[in-house]
């Protein structure tokens, strides 16, 4: 789809959908009739190019109330060369946020591509076009994303809006270019991450995460290392090199490596990402039922990946390393069995008490290499437990830390990505839930609490690093389409990363 920042009055402008947005009514004072409420009222609707009858007949009508992601189509405006006029529902004016527009954007592509419309514009009248237009293109261009790299349906490309046009002020177009464009890098980001999210894992495998990693950082100019099993053995990465003996396909640690051309200050900040390629449990198998969507496990690494490309572009003021451990978690006759002690590389020695908590312990060793590598911040992503699902549902990502400062700053961070995540709790009392009879400590916990006793091991190997864990499981895929968004990959955790590392403090 392609972008454009337009000036041209919006009578002239040839689309196939002019697009506006229109808010929920205050609630109707008592005593109107319909014909007073079919007033055209001050404010209440924008008056786009002399429709504001229609607009008035519409609400009156009942047909349309302003519901966020509400749609209404008037074909063959007057006065204007769009084909077609459309009101998207915004909601309470006073609840819009970028967080909104965002997604009022993906739901307009989402809703007008299905009716053969190619062409549209969007018109922010009555918004600060300066706020809301890097949302908007992200959003743009995130509801235009759709699963179907392997459709082969020779139509569906008939079903893409293929331009967007942003209609701003003249005066305003100088300063939106530069949001329009960073709107853009990072949506592009975010996709790449959702293209490799939704690669079966017969074609994504370790080897084919690493050689994306690769051609990301080539093509934006990164630096990128990637370790293989006989270098990670030879650094003593004892507990991811134990979940990947299961694998005929080699596993790696893959570093992505981002550097300022004048750095500020000492810190350095890490990006860890959990790529299991494939999660079948290992020898504590997962049931049959679900099992293909564990073609998921990596949308840590992906996100990683895709945020490392936008901070290329963006380039934030500090320095910034991708470490993404990548693996398949399968059970041939080397497979890691529940019993085994492994040493990690950090030398604590892990009970292996269940393979399919997997995530942690590659992440363990990752987690360690970053903090090595002069890492003075880490922020990790992974689909670590089922258990954050059933704690949190699926919009808000589980987020834990050992550092309530640099937590704040990434609370802050995913508010302006639009991004939500919830702190849960990391009390030591949990810790007591990770005990081995013979090892340092084993990979899981009892039955309560998982998400946390995952995100205590991880911290284990985290102190005293600042450090702040997310947990993605129940937020990197879609089961069901949004208004918004496909069903399938989200990209979660790419607009939050390229946002902390580029309002990181000049200390
Ligand atoms: N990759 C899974 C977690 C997961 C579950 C991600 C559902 C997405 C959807 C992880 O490796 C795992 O298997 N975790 C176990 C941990 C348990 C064995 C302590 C889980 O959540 O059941
Ligand atoms: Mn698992
Ligand atoms: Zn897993």
């Amino acid at each position: 789809m392609q972008i454009r920042l337009e000036t041209s009055a919006v009578e002239k402008l040839s689309v196939d959908a002019l697009a506006v947005i229109a808010f929920e009514r205050e609630e109707a004072k008592e005593g109107t009739t319909p014909a007073e409420a079919a007033e055209p009222q001050e404010n209440a609707d924008p008056g786009i190019a002399g429709q504001a009858g229609w607009m008035a007949e519409l609400r009156a009508s009942g047909e349309f109330t302003g519901r966020l992601y509400d749609l209404a189509t008037l074909h063959r405006p007057q006065g204007t060369a769009a084909k077609r006029l459309v009101v998207i529902g915004g909601g309470k004016r006073e609840k819009l946020s970028t967080a909104e527009t965002r997604r009022i954007a993906g739901a307009l592509v989402r809703g007008l591509k299905s009716k053969g419309v190619r062409t549209m514009a969007l018109l922010l009248e009555g918004l600060d076009a300066a706020e809301h237009a890097e949302a908007v293109i992200e959003g743009a261009l995130l509801g235009a994303w759709e699963a179907d790299k392997y459709k082969s349906d020779p139509k569906k490309n008939e079903k893409q809006v293929e331009e967007f046009v942003l209609l701003v002020k003249s005066g305003e177009a100088q300063a939106i270019k530069a949001l329009v464009e960073r709107g853009r890098t990072i949506a592009e980001a975010q996709n790449l991450t959702r293209d490799l999210v939704n690669e079966p894992p017969n074609k994504l495998l370790p080897e084919t995460l690493a050689q994306a990693a690769r051609e990301m950082a080539v093509e934006a100019g990164l630096e990128c290392d990637v370790l293989d099993e006989n270098a990670m053995k030879a650094l003593g990465m004892g507990a991811l090199l134990g979940v990947a003996q299961g694998s005929s396909n080699p596993a790696f640690l893959i570093a992505i490596k981002y550097r300022p051309s004048i750095p500020v200050g000492q810190d350095h900040l890490a990006l860890v990402g959990k790529g299991v390629t494939f999660d079948t449990g290992g020898v504590s198998i997962k049931p049959a039922d679900g099992m293909e969507k564990m073609k998921y496990d990596m949308a840590g690494a992906a996100a990683v990946i895709g945020a490392m490309q936008a901070i290329a572009q963006l380039k934030p003021a500090i320095p910034v390393t991708g470490y993404i451990p990548t693996v398949e978690n399968m059970l041939n006759g080397n497979a890691q069995r529940p019993g085994d002690i492994v040493t990690s590389l950090a030398g604590k020695t892990i009970e292996v008490l269940n393979t399919d908590a997997e995530g942690r312990l590659i992440l363990a060793d990752a987690i360690t290499y970053a903090r090595r590598s002069q890492a003075t911040h880490i922020v990790d992503a992974a689909t670590l437990t089922g258990a954050i699902g059933i704690a949190l549902g699926h919009h808000n990502i589980g987020a834990f830390t050992n550092d309530p400062q640099f937590f704040d700053r990434f609370l802050a961070a995913s508010r302006l990505a639009g991004e939500k995540a919830w702190q849960m709790p990391m009390d030591e009392e949990y810790k007591d839930y990770l005990k081995s009879a013979f090892a340092d400590l084993p990979n899981i916990g009892g039955r309560h609490g998982g998400s946390i006793t995952a995100a205590w091991f991880l911290r284990e190997f985290a102190d005293p690093t600042p450090w702040v864990h997310l947990d993605i499981a129940a937020t990197a895929w879609l089961d069901d389409a949004k208004p918004w968004l496909s069903k399938g990959p989200s990209g979660v955790a790419v607009r939050t990363f390229v946002q902390l590392a580029l309002d990181w403090p000049r200390n």
